[in-house]
């Protein structure tokens, strides 16, 4: 047991990005309904993430973690969950086959409903209102009511994140995660690609692999592994009531454990070292995640660890790094030094997203170069200091939206009113999210061959 926590030790210190909710009753009354409603998500399933996780600090294993910026009640069909994880599994197996080691699956979803705001209040045309600020809190809608925080909003994302949940563990389980129909998908994406004799051949070996497999009585139908596979919920625990109200004890282990997803994480702007974010996560058992931006200083990371980490276990915390596309060369360096230097376990991920986002004909973009430049430089640092480049962290969905600019079948400025349709930050659309997948695997490729990987595992 964790010393002095409990899951409500965070409302006795100092915290950010609090909504204004103006009926206080209301929202206990919500909160101690949430108490009451089975978990989402349950502690043996954090763990094995944990473990997993753990391989990818050891450097070998993997981590893709991606999805919406922010999910919104509005767009909940079945298609776009189906789309989404159809583009992220077939990112996933590029990887696998590229990395020659397993890849592990962790969606930003399921949860991915509150956002922290570089202001609290948002001014249109003269008039300034709320920020949105995620649907879990208030609406997106630019008129009063719909900025008015309220908490009923919070059992509508618990049940929405259920009802994802369960269709997410129904692909995963029930046949449609089969890796043969991966493989089909990823071959249709490929030859439909003006990036087609580049890709390929990665996408020819992977043929060729699958085809030996299945020569030698390797498939679905004799490997359950084939036809199955895990994958991971995750979302920023930044409203922590919410949190709080999902966050159980193990019967197995006695331990505190936030079943609102399998992994959460500290976002940039909530990482103070003795304010109400830390103090929540350092307390549960699962796997986190802590955004590290540019003013992240080397010393307060450490300190930081210390205090999230302090059994220096391996799997318990990723640094998700996000400083933009120039500025990565100078801040990562300096962070992987310190981390190296204290001998901290840690997965290194890198968010090319947060750090190159600018506005360009009035919409909220990212170039996909930058993006790609971001990884690029993640992977030199990591090859310099002799470390594991351990994965990637991205914004993106399955549909063919039109909010970052560029990639093989590019977007331009002018096409971005097209379909921008996020609720927050841009993301990848379905074919840059894969594209970026071959370019990484491409560069994971290149570091193996400049330095053989450790030995493979099963977990
Ligand atoms: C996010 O991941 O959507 C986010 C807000 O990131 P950061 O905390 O890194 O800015
Ligand atoms: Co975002």
């Amino acid at each position: 047991m964790v010393k002095d926590w409990n899951p409500k030790s965070w409302r006795a210190k100092p915290i950010q990005q609090v909504p204004a909710y103006p009926d206080l009753d209301a929202l206990a009354e919500t909160e101690k309904r949430l108490a009451s409603f089975p978990p989402l998500v349950f502690a043996g399933e954090a763990r094995k993430l944990k473990r997993a996780l753990g391989e990818v600090a050891e450097g070998r294993a993997f981590l893709l973690q991606g999805g919406d910026c922010a999910e919104s009640f509005a767009e909940h069909g079945a298609d776009n969950i189906r789309d989404f994880f159809r583009a992220f599994l077939q990112m996933a197996v590029v990887l696998t086959f590229a990395a020659s080691s397993p890849v592990v699956k962790v969606g930003r979803i399921a949860g991915q409903f509150a956002k922290p705001r570089s202001s609290g209040d948002e001014t249109k045309n003269g008039v300034t209102l709320p920020s949105y600020r995620g649907d879990i809190i208030n609406g997106i809608d630019f008129d009063e009511a719909s900025r008015i925080p309220a908490p009923e909003r919070q059992e509508m994302a618990y049940r929405q994140s259920a009802a994802t949940l369960n269709l997410l563990r129904a692909f995963a389980q029930g046949g449609y995660a089969n890796l043969d129909n991966v493989h089909q998908w990823m071959l249709g994406f490929v030859s439909g690609s003006p990036q087609a004799e580049r890709y390929g051949q990665l996408a020819d070996r992977i043929s060729e692999t699958m085809n030996f497999m299945r020569a030698i009585g390797i498939n679905s139908e004799s490997h359950p592994s084939l036809r199955e596979t895990d994958f991971f919920t995750s979302h920023e625990a930044l409203l922590l009531g919410y949190e709080e109200a999902l966050t159980r004890v193990d019967s197995t282990s006695g331990e505190w454990y936030a079943t609102s997803g399998h992994m959460i994480w500290i976002g940039d702007r909530t990482r103070q070292i003795d304010h109400a974010h830390v103090e929540y996560c350092r307390g549960i058992r699962n796997p986190i995640g802590l955004k590290c931006g540019p003013s992240l200083a080397a010393d307060d990371l450490i300190r930081l660890i210390d205090v999230l980490n302090p059994a220096n276990e391996a799997g318990r915390l990723t640094l998700i790094t996000r400083f933009g596309h120039e500025k990565a060369a100078e801040h990562l360096p300096r962070l992987v030094r310190a981390v190296e230097r204290e001998g901290r376990k840690v997965v290194w991920s890198c968010d090319p997203m947060h750090g190159n986002t600018i506005t360009v004909n009035d919409y909220k973009t990212r170039p996909f170069e930058r993006i790609l430049a971001e990884v690029e430089t993640f992977f030199d640092v990591h090859r310099a200091e002799g470390t594991h480049a351990g994965g990637i962290h991205v914004e993106m969905t399955g549909k063919d939206v039109t909010e970052c600019t560029g990639g093989a079948r590019p977007v331009l400025a002018e096409d971005l009113s097209d379909r921008y349709h996020t609720h927050c930050d841009p993301r990848l659309n379905a074919n840059q999210a894969l594209e970026l997948s071959f370019l990484v695997a491409e560069r994971i490729k290149k570091e193996q061959e400049a330095h053989p990987p450790r030995q493979v595992v099963n977990f």
